[in-house]
């Protein structure tokens, strides 16, 4: 049982005419203009189309990037599935006031208005003024404390989406996971991922590490990780390095120089190294543990993805394919992943969530999912 209401508590007849801000997350991958990775904006249809053929006249709010990117290239995409009425405004009171029931409008990437991220209150009271009622479809976006997601919230009617709710249930299913419970830890940045690690290693079995976030740790264990990334941010180790059931890589990939793949044992590693991707024994440890699980939570790559090592990732996605286990996914760089091979069938619930996802699972809420608590 959620404690915050739900677009599904809304009776249709009442949203005819009704002027609706949906705080969505279109803050999705971009190459020379165009949208590269449209999981986000897929996983955001369902409410955005409940409420156009309801009737509601709808405006849709998100954040793109810094404040200086902008959301033309979401808005032309997205008029494949439905038509949009595009504002270069983040405040457009005229085409609000223009809308007819059923249309939808995209305004401008709310971060080019320097209130959004101040969460300034004047910035908040003229958004909230646009809408009439306030959804919130943007859980990947609600561990910011912005006007769009805290400010508005707190002075419309608010309600979570349907996406917001699917996020809320899959991931809150992490804290009673079944054993054995199998998680894997990739990616680069430690200070985000440790926080995760602390508060899921007292009932997990098993936490495989991998990615550039290891490599702080084997030095300080005096192994040599040569030119490889190195998050330095974390410096309080001790406690991770005594967990257990927390297992770090038993051999890695190192770039050869002729741009090939060596396997390397950790000891093996040379002072020219670039650690790229886990190594077959460690890629081995991690499918007998995902066989072996009722439960699977993963986050972060284990390789070096934009350099193509993309190895230990794919025999894991195949892994978790295979396996009765129920499987949840999340993090930007490991969705880039699964979009890349369309595996997203191989996953009982992939996340939309990146940081929101592991600060969700770290301390059990958001600011954005307390805000529609206290409604
Ligand atoms: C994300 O991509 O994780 C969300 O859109 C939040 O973006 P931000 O880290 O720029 O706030």
């Amino acid at each position: 049982m959620n404690d915050f209401k739900k677009i599904t508590d809304l009776k249709p007849a009442n949203l005819i005419g009704k002027r609706v801000l949906v705080r969505v997350d279109f803050n999705v991958p971009l190459e020379k203009g165009q949208v590269v990775d449209d999981f986000r904006i897929q996983r955001s249809l369902p409410t955005i189309k409940f409420l156009q053929e309801t009737g509601a006249k709808v405006i849709l709010i998100s954040h793109m990037g810094s404040g200086e990117d902008t959301l033309k290239p979401v808005a032309l995409y997205l008029n494949k599935y439905l038509p949009i009425i595009f504002s270069n405004k983040v405040l457009d009171f005229e085409a609000v006031k223009d809308l007819n029931n059923g249309e939808v409008l995209l305004l401008e990437n709310l971060r080019q208005h320097e209130g959004e991220a101040s969460n300034n209150e004047a910035f908040a009271k003229e958004l909230a003024s646009l809408g009439e009622i306030y959804i919130n479809e943007a859980f990947s976006a609600s561990h910011r404390a912005h006007a769009s997601i805290v400010g508005v919230s707190r002075l419309l009617p608010s309600y979570a989406g349907l996406l917001f709710v699917e996020e809320y249930e899959n991931l809150s299913k992490v804290f009673n996971a079944p054993k054995p419970f199998t998680v894997i830890i990739g990616g680069a940045k430690f200070s985000t991922k440790l926080p995760v690690i602390k508060k899921l290693a007292p009932f997990s079995d098993n936490i495989f590490l991998g990615g550039a976030l290891v490599h702080v740790l084997w030095k300080k264990m005096g192994y040599e990780v040569g030119q490889s990334l190195v998050d330095e941010s974390v410096t309080d180790l001790d406690d991770i390095l005594k967990l257990k059931n927390v297992h770090l890589p038993q051999d890695v990939v190192v770039q050869g120089e002729d741009g090939g793949k060596l396997n390397k044992l950790p000891d093996q590693v040379g002072s020219e190294d670039v650690i790229s991707d886990a190594g077959p024994k460690t890629v081995g440890a991690i499918i007998k543990s995902i066989k072996e699980a009722k439960f699977t939570f993963w986050n972060g790559p284990l390789g070096f993805i934009e350099k193509g090592f993309m190895g230990s990732s794919q025999e894991i996605v195949e892994a978790i394919g295979k396996s009765d286990a129920y499987s949840i996914v999340g993090g930007g760089d490991t969705v880039g992943v699964i979009n890349s091979l369309k595996a997203f069938d191989n996953f009982d619930f992939v996340s939309t969530a990146g940081g929101a996802s592991l600060e969700f699972i770290a301390s059990g809420t958001l600011v954005g999912i307390e805000v529609l608590k206290n409604k």
